[in-house]
């Protein structure tokens, strides 16, 4: 099955159309052969820009030299009002410290402790979706992805479920913020001059703004709880008692704040992506959807049973490999460097793309099919070794790869027990990328209750 694929643009355009692509969004503002290449320069009189592809040089920015390569300061400065100094834009010293304290709230031994709040986000979510199941109903699942994300990360941080009214109240902002942002195009990924301020706009910043005094709220009423010894054990918790083992210093409830910040937006937005996309896919194969429905009906429910959901989670790593909710990444040369014997000048964009890669017709067989079995084969194993990262790789990779992972797996195990899912004729989704990748008009599905065989059949 070959699910939705933006159409890619030809691969000469002229000057005109160049400027159009410029605004259009980055999937489809690409030509096909960034799908064959191990690398394409960009040159405009403004700035010099690679593209790779090819897993050594991935490798080489990610993993080898990362110091090389930090995160361009000019394209985080777009997500500067909301994240402050989160771990997510910063680099150098200030970000080692910052990984020291947070990685250690998301080791394995931690996610099994977390464990039953997202156990508890999953089934709630599954009883929200089972409602709408019983009127036969269609819904856009993108939303309905969002809020059980949400709801996964108010528990698990905050101990605190989506009905919460800050925690509403931080939803719905969070919300009105990702509106307010452009798609992600090629001028999103434009160094921007230093000394020209960048035009956030209005509606954004005054959004970032709220979504901030929530969250101090938050933070200032669970540091008064640390306090007075009556602070739930969850991630906040461990996050704002942890002391950096090298200083000893911790984080100070402003530095709390931007971090709360990344880890709403980095772990809800890229998780209802991933989970909207992986049940549209399992509505075109229903196969699959029934053998994730088997497991999920075997299924122990505790946190060492996630094993058992083999099929469960091949199709959401192939889920990950087809719809990477983070479709590229962007680094910029420290100094001069060459890259397949041509000179990258200090200052040049280097964009990876787990899109391209995921996708790349040299690394993968059958690139852009729906195949979670190949999950179970040498080939398929052998092209993730070198060409798979939604997560990232090296030293800056996701912090919440694991928790990702067990999330989304659980998510659908519960979803699916005990419902069914079918796509909507006429609503097939057009993958487009905003802050993550989303279809441009939303995923429709028909859910009915499983088992019910007419109403599954009635598509
Ligand atoms: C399917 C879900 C997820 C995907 C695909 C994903 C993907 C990524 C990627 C690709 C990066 C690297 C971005 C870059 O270098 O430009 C990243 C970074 C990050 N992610 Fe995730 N993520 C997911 C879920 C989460 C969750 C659940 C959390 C936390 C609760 C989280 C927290 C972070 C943080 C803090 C960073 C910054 C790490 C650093 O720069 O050192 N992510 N994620």
């Amino acid at each position: 099955m070959i699910p939705p694929k933006p159409a890619a643009r030809p691969d000469r355009v002229s000057l005109w159309r160049h400027a159009r692509l410029f605004r259009a969004d980055i999937l489809s503002a690409q030509p096909a052969k960034l799908y064959r290449a191990w690398m394409a320069e960009f040159r405009t009189p403004f700035f010099r820009s690679f593209l790779v592809n090819q897993p050594a040089l991935v490798d080489l920015v990610l993993k080898e030299r990362p110091g090389e390569f930090p995160k361009s300061d000019r394209v985080s400065e777009g997500l500067r009002p909301l994240l402050g100094q989160s771990v997510f834009v910063t680099n150098g010293e200030t970000w080692r410290r910052q990984r020291r304290i947070i990685d250690p709230a998301f080791e394995g031994g931690r996610l099994r402790e977390t464990y039953p709040a997202m156990l508890d986000a999953a089934d709630a979510a599954a009883r929200r979706l089972a409602r709408a199941a019983r009127q036969g109903a269609e819904v856009e699942i993108e939303e309905i992805a969002s809020h059980a994300a949400a709801d996964v990360i108010f528990r698990t941080l905050f101990s605190i479920p989506i009905e919460d009214s800050v925690a509403q109240a931080v939803f719905h902002e969070f919300r009105t913020y990702q509106r307010s942002q452009p798609i992600l195009n090629l001028a999103a990924l434009v160094p921007w001059p230093r000394w020209l301020p960048r035009p956030h706009r209005r509606a954004t910043r005054a959004s970032a703004a709220r979504i901030r005094a929530l969250i101090a709220g938050m933070t200032a009423r669970r540091q008064a709880q640390i306090d007075a010894g009556t602070a739930p054990d969850d991630l906040a918790t461990k996050i704002m008692t942890t002391r950096d083992p090298e200083t000893g210093a911790r984080f100070s409830e402003s530095e709390m704040v931007d971090q709360v910040a990344i880890f709403f937006l980095a772990g809800h937005e890229t998780s209802a992506s991933a989970l909207a996309w992986a049940l549209y896919l399992l509505a075109r194969a229903p196969e699959w959807q029934d053998r994730v429905a088997a497991e999920a009906r075997a299924f122990g429910g505790g946190f060492s049973d996630l094993s058992t959901l083999r099929d469960t989670r091949d199709v959401f790593r192939e889920t990950l490999r087809l719809y990477p909710p983070v479709p590229m990444m962007v680094r910029a040369a420290a100094r001069d460097t060459v890259f397949r014997d041509r000179p990258v000048p200090r200052g040049a964009q280097i964009v990876l793309s787990p899109w391209h890669l995921h996708r790349h017709e040299r690394l993968w067989a059958d690139a852009d099919a729906f195949d979670p079995g190949r999950w179970s084969t040498d080939a398929g194993r052998a092209s993730a070794r070198c060409a798979y990262m939604p997560f990232s790789a090296g030293p800056r990779v996701c912090t919440g790869a694991g928790f990702a992972m067990a999330e989304g797996v659980l998510l659908l195990a519960r979803l699916l027990r005990g419902l069914h899912v079918a796509p909507v004729e006429g609503r097939e989704p057009v993958p487009q990328a905003h802050l993550t990748v989303r279809a441009r008009d939303g995923i429709w599905l028909r859910v009915t209750p499983r088992g019910n065989a007419s109403a599954n059949a009635r598509v």
